[in-house]
């Protein structure tokens, strides 16, 4: 077990490297089996969750080589066996080898996802989706198994505009006979991401980035190699520390597209930002203002920023609120908030955020991955000592955290309880 340590106050200055997606490379990593040789990934984040998923794919069978940010992944000897609820569990990406494994074998079986608990996170229109390529679905308890004699091309209308759903039944359609087509597929930049490299492995896949997706099956995928984009959530993250607590403090190395729900805020706001072609420059704001925000999905504002922004919210004057719209339990973090002296009010799916308050540093808990995200930011700007305990949700998913934030001024430490 470990804990995060941050003295507040600490001026941020100088250049924080943003790394892969997280989001991403945790579908293009089990993309990777669908080629019968060897896919290289560049540019992939070095976090807890990626070493789970090497874990499932060794268990395979598999030769995973990982090296800096570069990942090998020989998939010509895997072996398709059940995979073990301990594995599943670990992450929530896990549920990409349902897709990838019943593309490459036409079976699968695994457990339920883990993940952050930020709601009730059902995977009905994945299951849904795999039925309607022609696949059997069977449950007991929280094991699935998911099996066809073969799958078929057809149209998949989601309900809702899934992330996991549209990717995962992309991975299941690239070697489906026939054309699969998903409408209201979810238009993320990490879908993008995915259909590329599944494209630069000779799947056909058009329309990824928008609300209509086209799969035309292929028999087979070949060996390749890939970048992952960089993550637009890590991106935000540090923005947001720079808007709270920093001075000219620079966020390279992103896409400022795959963030402008943020920025256009934060400007909205007052905060002063300077985006170049890829990077911004971020300080302090003087007396930022109050304001309202929605999450929905891309190119909406990101639900996963909103956490982390409510600890800028803290800081505006007057009362701003949030409305969350994507993940029914995604307030937790509030509570903490609230304890270092933040007036924080949650309703249903809105929450109201009266500021500006001093924040204090106190003893804390990470209920999930963003929240943890969003206590570091406020340890950053709180009077004295902060301590985040659960810290493993952080660590699966923002890479080298307390190198990256050390590095541009923050007093900050992981230490074991
Ligand atoms: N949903 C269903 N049924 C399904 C699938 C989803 O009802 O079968 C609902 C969910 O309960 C939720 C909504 O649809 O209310 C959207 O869920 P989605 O499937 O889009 O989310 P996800 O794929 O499970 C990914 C990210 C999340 C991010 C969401 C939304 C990964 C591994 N996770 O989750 O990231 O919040 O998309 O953008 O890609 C995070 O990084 O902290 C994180 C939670």
């Amino acid at each position: 077990m470990k804990k995060i340590k941050i003295q507040g106050g600490k001026t941020l200055t100088g250049t924080i490297n943003i790394g892969g997606a997280k989001n991403s490379a945790v579908a293009l990593i089990p993309a990777a089996i669908l080629c019968s040789g060897t896919a290289t990934i560049f540019n992939v984040p070095q976090i807890s969750d990626t070493l789970s998923l090497i874990e499932i794919l060794e268990y395979l069978g598999a030769k995973v080589n990982l090296s800096n940010d570069i990942m090998t992944i020989d998939s010509s000897n895997i072996e398709n066996k059940d995979i073990p609820e301990e594995v599943s569990k670990k992450l929530r990406a896990s549920y990409y080898f349902m897709g990838a494994l019943l593309g490459k074998y036409k079976k699968v079986t695994m457990y339920f996802p883990g993940g952050c608990k930020i709601g009730e996170r059902p995977i009905n229109l994945h299951l849904k989706g795999f039925e309607m390529l022609g696949a059997k679905v069977t449950s007991e308890g929280n094991k699935y198994t998911v099996e066809a004699d073969k799958l078929k091309g057809t149209s998949i209308y989601l309900d809702i505009a899934s992330v996991g759903a549209t990717i995962n039944i992309m991975l299941a359609a690239t070697l489906a006979e026939g054309v699969t087509t998903i409408e209201n597929a979810a238009k993320e930049p990490e879908i993008v991401n995915v259909a590329t490299f599944m494209n630069t492995m000779g799947a056909k896949i058009t329309g990824a980035g928008t609300s209509e997706i086209k799969i035309e099956g292929v028999k087979k995928l070949n060996s390749s190699f890939h970048e992952v984009i960089p993550d637009r959530i890590e991106a935000g993250t540090y923005i947001i520390a720079g808007a709270l607590i920093g001075d000219n403090l620079k966020i390279n190395n992103i896409i400022p597209d795959h963030i402008e729900s943020l920025t256009s805020k934060l400007t909205e706001i007052g905060i002063p930002l300077e985006i170049g072609s890829d990077y911004v420059i971020v300080s302090k704001a003087n007396k930022p203002k109050c304001t309202n925000v929605k999450t929905l999905v891309y190119p909406g504002f990101a639900t996963d920023l909103q956490q982390p922004l409510t600890t800028l919210l803290t800081q505006c004057n007057g009362t701003s609120s949030i409305e969350e719209t994507i993940w029914e339990n995604r307030f937790l973090n509030t509570e903490y908030l609230n304890k270092m002296g933040a007036n924080i009010t949650v309703n249903g799916k809105t929450a109201l955020i009266k500021g500006p308050t001093k924040l204090i540093g106190k003893k804390v808990i990470a209920t999930d991955l963003r929240a943890g995200a969003c206590l570091i930011l406020a340890g950053l700007i709180a009077k004295g000592e902060t301590t985040i305990e659960n810290v493993e949700h952080i660590l699966r998913g923002y890479e080298k955290i307390i190198e990256k934030l050390t590095n541009v001024g923050a007093k900050i430490s992981l230490e074991e309880i």
